[in-house]
Parts: C-alpha cells; structure tokens; sequence
C-alpha cells in the first residue's frame, strides 16, 4: 500500500490529516482532469465522443463503489444537492414525519427542515454517548414515518453507524432508508442491497479523495419512478437529443435528476479517483485506515486525553477525535504552522488519516501537540 504514497504530492510538503475536511487530489485525478482541460483547449467538441465514454465510465465505477447498476446513480454536485432531491421529489403526505439523528451536520438536516412548509415534521434520534442506538431509531418511528435519513459516519464524533442494521428495521417498518454517505465512502466497504438503502448521497471531496463539488446520488429504481424531478431540463427526458421534436416524456431512473450539461471536468475527476480506490480495494484500504486510528488512539491514550470517537473499531471509520487539556482551535493553528492539517470538531482535535498516512506522521502530530501545549499552545 505504501507503494501508492507517491500518487499524493501533497505528501512531499504536508502532514495532511484532514480527509474528513477536503481531501487533496492524487495524480491520477490531476492527470485525468488535466488531459480533459488539455483536449478541451487543443481539439474542443471533437473530443465529446470520448469524454463521453469517460462519463459513463464514472457512473459505472460508482455504481461498483455500492454494488448498484450504472442506471441507478445520477451525478450531483454535492451532497446536500442529492439529499435535497430525494427531499423535495418524494410524494410527502400532510403530517408525515422523517427521522434524523440530532447531531447530524446540516447537509443533512435543513433538506429535512425545509419541508415544513410541506406539512411535513422532523422528528429527531437522541444521542447516546455520541453513539446512535439501533433501538432508539425503532423506538422513533411511528406509523407517519416515511423516511429515514442518516450519515453513516457522524461528521464531529466519527461514529460508525450499522447501516445494514438501521437498513432493517427501515425494511421492517416500510419506512424508505436515505444515507449520507460522504463520511464513508472510499473507506468503508458499502452495499446498497445487502444494506437495504433507498438513496445515497455524498460528494467526492473527502473520503474518495476526488475534486470538490462533485458527487453521486444512488436511487434505487423504484423510488426514482415515484419521485418528482425539482429540476429538470432537456436532459430528464428520455429522447434527450431530440431537440427539434420535444416530447416531455421523463426518464423513469436516477438519470432524470440530470437536467442539463454535466459536469464533465469533475465526473471525469472522481471517476480517476474511484478508480483509484478500487484499485487499492475498499476493505483493505478500511483495515489500513483503522490501524492508523488504533494508533491515534493509542498515542490519545498515552497522554491521557480523552477519545470523542468509539475505540471499537466497528463503530468508527476514518475519523479520530480527541480531547485534551488544550484549546483545540490553537492546538490546530500551532499544528498548522507546522505543516500538518487537522481540524477541530466536537471541541476537539480531528484526525482523518487515510490508506496513504504514516504512523510516523501520527507520532510527529503529537510531537507537534506536546511542544504547542508545553509552551502554552
Ligand atoms: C456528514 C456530512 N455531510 C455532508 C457534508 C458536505 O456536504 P456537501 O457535499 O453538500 O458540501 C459534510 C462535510 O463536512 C459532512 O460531514
């Protein structure tokens, strides 16, 4: 796995723990978007047939990131874009309800919220020492509960949820099952049936380690037939190049929440970077990524800090938080200086490694910490 480093340059200059934050981009995304920039410059339209191809070529790749059908992804341009399409298309009822976890980030809660106007409530999870319990979620639901929508990694504490548990009950209780998968995606190994998801949202930017502002839904086919399209242009039909004869005949998969020219500079970004990741392979990249929190952990506990995120490696991803008798905003400005990137969540300090870190870059983060906090931060 080491052998990949050397596909990051941010490597050469940074300590970069921040992938929970912006990821930065390997080579072969850089490469891959600038031949797209190249071609576009030297030979413009000529080239469309094959950006096309690159296109469908990305929307296969994220489909086997999830196990779901090519058909079933529509390219968004960011998560809160594709939870705000299942939000706003799904055919809501006057005082049905949707369940969300009270912490979650707000991507994932003011899609939610804005149905008010709807008739529609939200109803929230209750934290249980940061973790979210299986039967709290039952418990919440009541025969009004249309959807649930969930991250699978929380983005401050960095707990793992059991999506295929959650998936369950979601089946059991007829309630349609959204996850915003943005925290997990590229580090955790993720079935979209065998977990019984409805939608899938996340963007590129962190875990998949692909250019910012682009990102995928996944709709499974049923929904996306029920679902209204908020959006839509010459794109959402299903004779989308007969432009001389319209026929406003939408299509009836994920692909009408595509009304117009595509993004084809990012798609062809995450589809290198997805590669990329399928390359390494999810779950090894997954063992890779929690040895470096069991280190995280370790190096916390030495020093008696205290641990935000679950230490049971199942309950958590890439995120590690911690908390010490330190100002974690100053701690990150001092680490900063020092050319490491962490950030600060939960009134801690948030270490997201991925598959390409070190435990050395580890230890000299909290080397770094040691000399901030011992001359005052
Ligand atoms: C759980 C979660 N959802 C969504 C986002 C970002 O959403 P978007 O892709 O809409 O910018 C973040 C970013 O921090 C996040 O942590």
């Amino acid at each position: 796995m080491k052998s990949y480093r050397k596909e990051f340059p941010v490597t050469e200059k940074y300590i970069y723990l921040d992938h929970a934050g912006v990821a930065p981009v390997s080579n072969r995304v850089k490469n891959a978007v600038g031949r797209f920039l190249k071609e576009s410059s030297e030979e413009g339209a000529f080239k469309y047939p094959s950006w096309q191809e690159l296109t469908d070529r990305a929307r296969v790749s994220a489909g086997k990131l999830i196990h779901a059908q090519k058909n079933d992804i529509a390219f968004i341009r960011s998560t809160s874009h594709g939870l705000s399409l299942a939000a706003e298309g799904f055919p809501w009822k006057n005082d049905d309800n949707v369940l969300v976890y009270e912490g979650e980030f707000p991507s994932n809660l003011y899609p939610w919220m804005h149905l008010k106007r709807k008739g529609v409530d939200v109803r929230y999870i209750p934290s249980r020492d940061g973790k979210i319990g299986i039967a709290e979620i039952e418990n919440a639901m009541d025969r009004k509960t249309r959807m649930l929508s969930i991250s699978s990694v929380q983005f401050s504490t960095g707990f793992s949820i059991d999506l295929k548990a959650v998936g369950n009950v979601c089946r059991k209780k007829g309630v349609v099952f959204c996850v915003d998968a943005i925290q997990s995606l590229g580090v955790v190994p993720t079935d979209v049936n065998e977990y019984e998801i409805d939608f899938l949202a996340a963007d590129a930017h962190k875990w998949m380690i692909g250019p910012e502002g682009i990102g995928f839904l996944y709709c499974r086919k049923e929904l996306a037939e029920l679902l209204e399209p908020v959006l839509v242009g010459w794109k959402s039909v299903v004779q989308e190049f007969a432009f001389e004869e319209p026929s406003f005949l939408l299509k009836k998969n994920a692909q009408k929440f595509e009304e117009g020219s595509m993004n084809m500079m990012g798609i062809i970004g995450m589809g290198a970077a997805i590669d990329l990741l399928r390359e390494v392979g999810v779950a090894k990249i997954e063992e890779r990524v929690k040895d470096l929190g069991d280190h995280i952990i370790q190096r916390a506990n030495e020093r008696r800090y205290s641990v935000v995120t679950p230490e049971a490696r199942k309950e958590r991803a890439g995120i590690v938080t911690i908390r010490g008798p330190f100002d974690p905003s100053r701690v990150r400005d001092r680490l900063g200086e020092k050319n490491i990137m962490v950030n600060v969540r939960a009134d801690g300090i948030r270490v997201s490694p991925h598959f390409y870190n070190l435990e050395e870059e580890i230890d000299e983060v909290f080397l770094q910490m040691d000399r901030a906090i011992k001359s005052g931060e």
